[in-house]
This record gives structure tokens, C-alpha cells and sequence, in this order.
């Protein structure tokens, strides 16, 4: 009976939960709708020559001239986005960055598609700067079942990239992983046909609450805590895969300009894989959720684990970290640190990241793992994994309470910064303006 009680409760909570993050993607979707809409109906009524079709379909990976950047000015700045994010075009006139793209020529902001893996949006990071047809590699692409090819940048949007040019990253969230894991192979010489990478190709890291160490977030939304792989069999995430694969199936082209979850290379389109792919893609027998090669598995704690196990903390690159929280501490306990001001959705989920326990028939991702440590947390991540890379081995890291206290600045080391309250995207910007402005000698 108990039991029974406990089903049905959980079943409502995911009815509930669904429900409401789909109004809320619809909110962000329409909204992004509604805007290009209204900018579309102005310019039709000032010049009213302009083809509406035209401006609406204006192709997002065709690079102007004007969006590359001149060899000889200051190095460009590379805004990654995390899971769920867009690059420059997508979402019409929306910005995942709250325009801080918009202040400066320098700043790029590339699409690696919201749900792809960490690996597969570094390679892709990679051949938007320097251009060319993305190449997976080939061991990754056979083991992962997707083609080796994607996209192809006709023209890449720093083609002088390398060591005497290098490039200030700024990754949010997955983003942080993204650039670790792309510096790290610059370092490897992992491009085929670029034997002379190297590291230093990497001139600045800033994570803003970066994912470094995973997050219980995976897990609450439908992961597995057995093994960080795979997910429940009812869940969220089960709900997002299955929308996700028929979203990929219809492969609508409008919709996918305006957003796209960046799984082309896995040729799930009805054109390709017909209704028997969409089945087997559907009962889990192939695609990007049956190889685990998109981003839940990469945010887990076991899989942080894995990644972090091949990066490294470079001695010549300068490391920025953000971190932020949205909890604190009330006789022991780790509460959400306020109801208002804050939106009731992402209070939500603060509140659920302070109640995780790992269950206790599950053995733990690590050895010492405590669930206290990962209470606190910004409503996606967890403190504790955002402000430098500790597992297997902690890295050099250096927190910083006063600005003064980072100068002169030091490379190869973690410098943590604490936000308190990181209101949205707005803090984002300014924390970009700040790194624009920062000398780097
Ligand atoms: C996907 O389709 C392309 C051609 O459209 C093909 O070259 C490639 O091998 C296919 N990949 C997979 C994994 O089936
Ligand atoms: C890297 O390649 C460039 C051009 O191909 C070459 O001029 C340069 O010497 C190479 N650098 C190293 C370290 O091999
Ligand atoms: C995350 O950080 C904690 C605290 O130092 C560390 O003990 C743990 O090993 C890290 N976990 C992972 C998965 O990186
Ligand atoms: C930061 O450091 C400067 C100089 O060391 C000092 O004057 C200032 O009061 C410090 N600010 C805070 C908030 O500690």
C-alpha cells in the first residue's frame, strides 16, 4: 500500500515537473517567435521591398566577412554555451548571453547544439574557429554509431587561430567542460591534418559555475545514480529523449534553424532512418541515447570522473572561475536563500538539490563522497563542482575575495571567484565586460 502511495506520488511529481518545463520552453520558445516576429513586421512595414521569407531564413552557419576577425587586433573572446543553449542565430533575436555578443566585434558565440556530448562539442567548437567539415574522429565516431563528418564550416570564423593568436575562452555551465576538453586535445594534436597544435593555442579559460565535478541535478531528473550511464525507465529525461528523437525525425527545416539539439551527424531525419529507424531509435537500440553520447552522461558525477581524468591544468593558461549559490545554511541545515526574487521554478529545483541523498543501497560515485558536500547549489549545479576541477586529483586553485588579491595575475592556477547572487544572464555580461577589460600583458 505504502509503496503503492510512494508510485503514484512520484508520478504525479513527474506529471507536475513535465508540465511545467514544457510551458516554460514553450514561454522561451514563443517569446523568441514573437520577437523576430515583431522585428520582421517593422522592417516589412519601413521597407516594405524586404522578403519576409528571406529574413527569416537568413543561414545561420554562413559566416559574412564581417563576423570574422581581423588577425591583428586583440585575441577574440569565445562565449560556449551549456546544455540547452544556442549559439548566435538561433532562437531568432534571443541571446543565450544577454547580448554581451552584441557589445564587442571580437566576441563569438558558436551553436554546438544543446544536447550533444561534451566530446562532440569540443570537435565541433574546433572547426567552427578554424573551418572546414567538423571531423569526429573516427574511433569516436564508430564507437558512438554517428557519422565521422558534420558540419561544414565554409569559413572559419578565426582561421588565424594558433599559438602567436590565441583565444580567450568563457564557458557557462557544460560550456566550461567543453573548452577543458577542447584545449586538452589542442594539447593531444588530436586534428588530423593540424599536427602543430598545442595548448597554448588557449590563452584564457573563465568557467561561469562551470560543471567541473557533475551534478546531483542529473540524477534527480533521471539518471541513474548506479552508474551516471543510464536513466530510469520513467523520468524527465525519458520524456525529453523521446520528444527529442520524434523533433529530430521530422526534421522540420524552419524549426531546426531556430533551434536544433545538434544531433545531425547521428542521421535520425525520416529521410534517412524511415519509420523502422525511428522505432529502434525509440526503443533505445540506436541513436545518441543508446550509445551515451550526449550531454546527461558527461554531467553525472561518475561521468566528470572519466572526463577529468585526461584534462589538465596547463601552466601558461590564465583560469578564471565563477561560482554561485543560491542556498545557505540554517542551524545545519542547506535551505534555498530566499522565495523571493527568485523565479518559483528554479526554487524548485534549488530546494531538490538541498534533499539529495544518494540512496543507500547505491555505492558511492567516489571514495569519500558525502551528500552534505553537494547541497548547496545554484538550482542546476552544485557548488562544490563549479569552482575547479578536483577529481581524480585536485587542481591548483586560489580563491579570490578581493580583486586586489589576483593581481598580479598568475597563469596555471584556478583563481575562484564567489558570486553570491548571480541574478540571470545580466551578471553574465558584466562578467564578460569585466574579462574584456582585464590586461593580460
Ligand atoms: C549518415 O548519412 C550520410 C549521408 O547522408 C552518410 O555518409 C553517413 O555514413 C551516415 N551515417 C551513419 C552513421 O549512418
Ligand atoms: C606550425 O605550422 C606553421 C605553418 O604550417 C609553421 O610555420 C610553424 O613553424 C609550425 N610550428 C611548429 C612549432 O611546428
Ligand atoms: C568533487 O569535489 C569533492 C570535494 O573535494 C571531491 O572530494 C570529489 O572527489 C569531487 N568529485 C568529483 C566527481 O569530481
Ligand atoms: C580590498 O583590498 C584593498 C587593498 O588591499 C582594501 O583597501 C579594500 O578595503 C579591500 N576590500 C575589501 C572588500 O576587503
Amino acid at each position: 500500500m505504502i509503496r503503492w502511495w510512494i508510485s503514484a506520488l512520484q508520478l504525479t511529481e513527474l506529471f507536475v515537473s513535465s508540465i511545467v518545463h514544457l510551458l516554460y520552453g514553450f514561454y522561451i520558445f514563443s517569446s523568441a517567435v514573437a520577437g523576430d516576429l515583431s522585428q520582421v513586421l517593422n522592417e516589412y512595414f519601413f521597407k516594405p521591398n524586404v522578403n519576409v521569407i528571406e529574413v527569416k531564413q537568413e543561414p545561420p552557419y554562413v559566416p559574412t566577412a564581417k563576423h570574422t576577425i581581423d588577425a591583428n587586433t586583440l585575441p577574440p573572446i569565445v562565449l560556449v554555451h551549456g546544455i540547452f543553449g544556442f549559439g548566435k542565430g538561433k532562437l531568432g533575436g534571443l541571446s543565450y548571453f544577454a547580448g554581451a555578443e552584441k557589445k564587442d566585434e571580437r566576441v563569438l558565440v558558436p551553436d554546438l547544439g544543446s544536447l550533444t556530448s561534451i566530446y562532440d562539442r569540443a570537435r565541433e567548437l574546433f572547426y567552427y574557429l578554424k573551418g572546414g567539415k567538423v571531423d569526429y574522429g573516427e574511433e569516436h565516431s564508430k564507437a558512438c554509431g554517428h557519422s565521422q563528418f558534420g558540419r561544414v564550416y565554409e569559413q572559419g570564423h578565426y582561421p588565424e587561430w594558433d599559438e602567436d593568436h590565441p583565444i580567450h575562452f568563457v564557458g557557462h555551465s557544460a560550456g566550461a567542460q567543453v573548452v577543458r576538453v577542447l584545449q586538452q586535445m589542442l594539447a593531444d594534436k588530436a586534428f588530423k591534418g593540424y599536427e602543430n597544435t598545442s595548448e597554448n593555442w588557449v590563452l584564457s579559460i573563465t568557467s561561469l559555475s562551470g560543471a567541473f565535478n557533475g551534478t546531483t541535478r542529473t540524477y534527480l531528473d533521471g539518471m541513474q545514480p548506479e552508474d551516471g550511464r543510464t536513466m530510469k525507465p520513467i523520468c524527465l529525461l525519458q520524456l525529453c529523449r523521446i520528444g527529442v528523437i520524434i523533433y529530430d525525425w521530422l526534421d522540420i527545416v524552419w524549426l531546426k534553424d531556430y533551434y536544433n539539439f545538434g544531433f545531425d551527424h547521428f542521421n535520425m531525419s525520416w529521410k534517412k532512418m524511415g519509420i523502422r529507424g525511428l522505432l529502434d531509435c525509440l526503443m533505445g537500440n540506436t541513436g545518441p541515447f543508446a550509445s551515451g553520447d550526449w550531454i546527461l552522461p558527461d554531467l553525472t558525477i561518475q561521468g566528470s570522473l572519466q572526463l577529468n581524468c585526461h584534462l589538465q591544468t596547463f601552466p601558461n593558461t590564465y583560469y578564471f572561475s565563477y561560482a554561485t549559490k543560491r542556498t545557505r545554511k540554517i542551524m545545519g541545515i542547506t535551505v534555498p536563500s530566499s522565495i523571493f526574487g527568485i523565479h518559483p521554478l528554479l526554487f524548485i529545483r534549488v530546494l531538490q538539490m538541498t534533499q539529495w541523498r544518494q540512496p543507500p543501497d547505491v555505492p558511492p560515485p567516489y571514495k569519500g563522497y558525502r551528500d552534505k558536500d553537494w547541497w548547496d547549489n545554484d538550482g542546476a549545479l552544485n557548488t562544490i563542482s563549479m569552482t575547479h576541477p578536483r577529481l581524480p586529483i585536485e587542481h591548483p586553485s586560489c580563491y579570490v575575495v578581493n580583486d586586489s588579491d589576483c593581481q598580479p595575475l598568475q597563469p596555471g592556477i584556478w583563481l575562484v571567484i564567489f558570486l553570491k547572487s548571480l541574478s540571470g544572464y545580466c551578471s553574465h555580461q558584466q562578467i564578460m565586460l569585466r574579462i574584456v577589460s582585464i590586461d593580460f600583458g
